[in-house]
């Protein structure tokens, strides 16, 4: 018996569900891409990205997913053969590690593990190491989505600070921008990237960069720049420079669209719905917890994401609580993947999701673990809902 048919919700870590005002966006004509709505729509967007950043840099729109964003990153700013140090802390400042390995440059991995933050002494104690400030430059990412982790870019920066390192400091906030707070310019970050289709709640397709006046200034004598990220060509007074070509006219216009509902919401009060939904799904995972074969992956509570929550299982068939979720209850939660593959669930909670689609998704996974035999804590949607009681 499927109880499916309704309304579906999809609550992996990206893409996420997209309003519908902002599909009703993307729904017209193609306009012209040298005069018109176009052109003031890249005005909105690129004023929107410097509030979302909190920066009074520049900010670049690329035709790509986060990937594309990572090389722009990189491409822009370092030289053949530099040395960066990459921060681990789950999976994906590993994967931009590697992409900038095959841009030419030497990568060093600052050891971390898959259920912690990055470690800030360890990190002092590689830059103090490097007294010839070989590390051209430092990448960390603000939320790994594959561990959970939320990383404390502040106290990073000040670790970095501390160590007199001088550093490019380069931080990805795909999966946490307009889900928690970020302040580009107030905690000294030189460059910073994000992609559409997580908390920003558009489809896949474009990412956005902000850089600096360090960022700038090393782009002057940056060797490995390409000619679709290039930061000089798209500085130009043409439109179409902005985006390198024709611009990807109908995800803008969604663009536009989800920044008007992000600012039109406020983005403290879009920060402190992610929070409460985030310590919702905490309570939850924290009774499911209290016994049997289910656990948090970030150990630490205070590293824990307001975006996504990564339950790890000791026994029990993820795939097949995956498969329960959506065939018999219609919600989509995320698997585990890179090293915590098949190992537990990722229960998102970004971008545009409210209580009902948070505590649904919930009680469908406690359902899911009652049916099959999952060994875990009962109650914990009623956790949950205690906690919002209490804190609504
Ligand atoms: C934190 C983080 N960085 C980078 C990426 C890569 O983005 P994309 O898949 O859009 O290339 C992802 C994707 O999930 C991510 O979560």
């Amino acid at each position: 018996m499927s109880l499916r048919n309704g309304k579906e919700f999809l609550m992996i870590p990206g893409p996420t569900n997209v309003p519908e005002e902002v599909l009703r966006a993307m729904h017209r004509p193609a306009v012209d891409i040298y005069e018109g709505p176009l052109l003031e729509t890249t005005d909105y967007c690129m004023a929107g990205l410097k509030r979302l950043f909190q920066t009074e840099g520049k900010t670049y729109i690329y035709a790509a997913n986060g990937h594309g964003a990572w090389d722009a990153a990189i491409c822009n700013t370092l030289n053949r053969g530099d040395k960066i140090l990459v921060l681990e802390s789950g999976r994906f400042a590993l994967g931009w590690g590697e992409a900038a390995a095959t841009a030419g440059l030497n990568v060093e991995i600052l050891p971390g593990d898959q259920d912690k933050g990055v470690d800030p002494v360890k990190l002092e104690e590689r830059l103090r190491q490097d007294s010839t400030h070989e590390i051209a430059a430092i990448l960390v990412v603000q939320v790994d989505t594959a561990s959970g982790v939320w990383n404390d870019i502040a106290a990073l920066r000040r670790t970095i600070d501390a160590a007199g390192h001088p550093a490019l400091y380069m931080v990805d906030t795909i999966a946490s921008l307009g889900c928690m707070p970020f302040e580009m310019d107030a905690w000294g970050v030189d460059v910073a990237l994000t992609g559409s289709q997580k908390g920003l709640m558009c489809p896949p397709g474009l990412s956005f960069v902000a850089a600096g006046p360090k960022a700038d200034c090393a782009h002057k004598t940056a060797d490995l720049r390409t000619n679709y990220t290039d930061w000089t060509f798209r500085q130009g007074t043409e439109h179409y420079q902005k985006y390198c070509g024709t611009p990807p006219e109908h995800l803008l216009f969604g663009f536009r669209k989800s920044l008007e509902l992000l600012f039109g919401e406020g983005l403290e009060q879009v920060w402190q719905r992610h929070a409460l939904l985030g310590e919702a799904t905490r309570r939850a995972v924290e009774t499911w917890s209290s016994e049997g074969a289910v656990q948090f992956n970030i150990s630490d509570p205070s590293a824990r994401s307001n975006s996504v929550t990564v339950v790890r299982f000791e026994e029990g068939d993820a795939a097949a609580l995956r498969d329960f979720t959506k065939q018999t209850c219609g919600v989509t939660v995320g698997g585990t993947i890179g090293e915590l593959s098949g190992k537990g669930i990722r229960i998102a909670h970004m971008g545009h999701v409210n209580a009902v689609m948070l505590l649904g998704t919930l009680s469908a996974v406690e359902l899911g673990f009652k049916k099959l035999g999952i060994p875990h804590g009962a109650g914990g949607v009623q956790g949950a809902i205690d906690y919002l009681a209490e804190a609504l």
